[in-house]
């Protein structure tokens, strides 16, 4: 039997790669837009550091790593997630040295043991920003308007953003305890899961689909909030309606990650069956120091790669395919073939893409394959064409056909794509 791809990983294949180019490229523009620059970290780390990073009692490094003894007997995990990557290479290198606010991002594959459904791999793929070194809560709502921007500007319709304020350590010390009062008088009754998160991490109850009905008036973490924590996010609050990015708050917003402080959030729209969030973030004011580092708040967000082709396909909104080709050349015996070579090589040179056949094939199948690469030009040479110095040149989106000095058609060619 022939081998098959792992379980809830995907081939991207011509065709579909040139919208994750688009994408991908949008992102980086936008990063310069908004300074952030990029940064890239190993897809596997020691295990202790998503450990530390993520937390032990988190699903991610419960369930979901794919964690593996390497041969130096060192435990290895591939990242489920780029934070904690991202925090370990801001404190082995020191960037907080750096006299200013450091601002970075990164598009690459994340790794999760996962049940797949729509939406949700093994392995996919994140464009993440994370910025270090400040506690204005301006960058906050910067990074919230970042990954909004992203996706209006790639046209995707009706994203919601989605915020709370999961306050600090000591606001969250006490939300606890109101959390394990409210739900002691059920807790025989929930899920295995809830059971073992009512100890461990009770503020993740809340986010059970399973005990939702329990869940139901429980008190929000935004009525134990101390000054400190009121103040940040009425602040993010303010600037996010100055700079019109619309947003609600769910006060029962918990993210499923341990790091968050302060600021919480995720953007949501629909098309992706009961899959609604689309990319999710927040601040971090304590993993620095927790990681090992001169304690720096940071802040940022994560979004799902796939989900976003996923929504901008149910939407029906079209991003850009792969570009046609500018031209395709067919030699017509073994002269002209030869004088081929040298001129698929000269129109590469100056920036035109350009294709010959390879497989010795006869003129109308060599047109076939030039309408499939959906070419602009084919340029055709035959033996006593090339004695004489010309060639043939068929514009294909009119049928027209004329014939040039030989010696003309890079630059002629070059010249046409200039004005287009
Ligand atoms: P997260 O909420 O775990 O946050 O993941 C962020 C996004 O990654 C999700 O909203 C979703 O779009 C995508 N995602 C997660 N798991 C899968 C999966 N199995 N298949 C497909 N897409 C998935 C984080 O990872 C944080 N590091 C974000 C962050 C950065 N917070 C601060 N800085």
């Amino acid at each position: 039997m022939s081998i098959q791809k792992p379980k809830g990983t995907q081939d991207l294949l011509p065709g579909e790669i040139e919208k994750w180019q688009y994408i991908e490229t949008k992102a980086r523009e936008l990063c310069q837009r908004f300074n952030f620059r990029e940064i890239r970290t190993p897809m596997f780390e020691h295990t202790e550091l998503f450990q530390r990073g993520v937390g032990e009692t988190t699903d991610i490094v419960e369930k979901e790593m794919y964690t593996f003894l390497d041969k130096g007997d060192r435990s290895i995990s591939l990242r489920p997630e780029g934070t904690a990557g991202v925090v370990r290479s801001y404190v082995e290198n020191k960037l907080y040295g750096e006299p200013d606010v450091s601002k970075l991002y990164y598009i690459g594959p994340m790794f999760r043991y996962e049940q797949p459904q729509a939406g949700r791999y093994r392995q996919f793929h994140q464009f993440g920003i994370e910025a270090f070194g400040s506690v204005d809560p301006s960058l906050d709502a910067e990074v919230i308007a970042l990954g909004y921007t992203f996706y209006k500007e790639l046209g995707l319709k009706d994203v919601t953003v989605e915020i709370n304020s999961v306050g600090n350590p000591a606001v969250r010390a006490v939300y606890r305890e109101k959390i394990q009062e409210f739900f002691a008088p059920v807790k025989d009754k929930l899920c295995k899961d809830c059971q073992s998160r009512y100890d461990r991490n009770p503020m993740r109850i809340l986010d059970c689909k399973v005990d939702q009905k329990y869940g139901e008036g429980a008190p929000t973490i935004l009525e134990y909030l101390d000054e400190e924590c009121r103040t940040h996010f009425q602040a993010v609050q303010e600037y996010l309606t100055a700079m019109e990015i619309p947003f609600r708050i769910n006060p029962r917003l918990v993210r499923g990650l341990d790091y968050y402080t302060h600021t919480a959030f995720e953007y949501k729209a629909a098309g992706i069956g009961a899959i609604d969030t689309i990319g999710g973030g927040g601040r971090y004011n304590g993993l620095v120091g927790q990681i090992g580092g001169t304690d720096q708040p940071g802040v940022g967000f994560g979004l799902g790669m796939e989900r976003i082709l996923l929504v901008l396909q149910a939407q029906g909104v079209d991003i850009p395919a792969a570009k046609p080709l500018d031209v395709y050349l067919i030699g017509l015996g073994e002269a002209a073939e030869r004088e081929c070579v040298k001129l698929l090589q000269n129109l590469r040179l100056v920036g035109l893409s350009a294709e010959k056949d390879y497989l010795g094939r006869k003129i109308k199948a060599k047109m076939k394959s030039a309408d499939r690469y959906n070419a602009a030009y084919v340029a055709i040479l035959g033996d006593d064409e090339l004695a004489k110095g010309e060639i043939t040149l068929k514009t294909m989106a009119t049928g027209e056909q004329e014939t040039l000095a030989l010696s003309e058609l890079v630059q002629t060619l070059r010249e046409r794509a200039r004005q287009v």
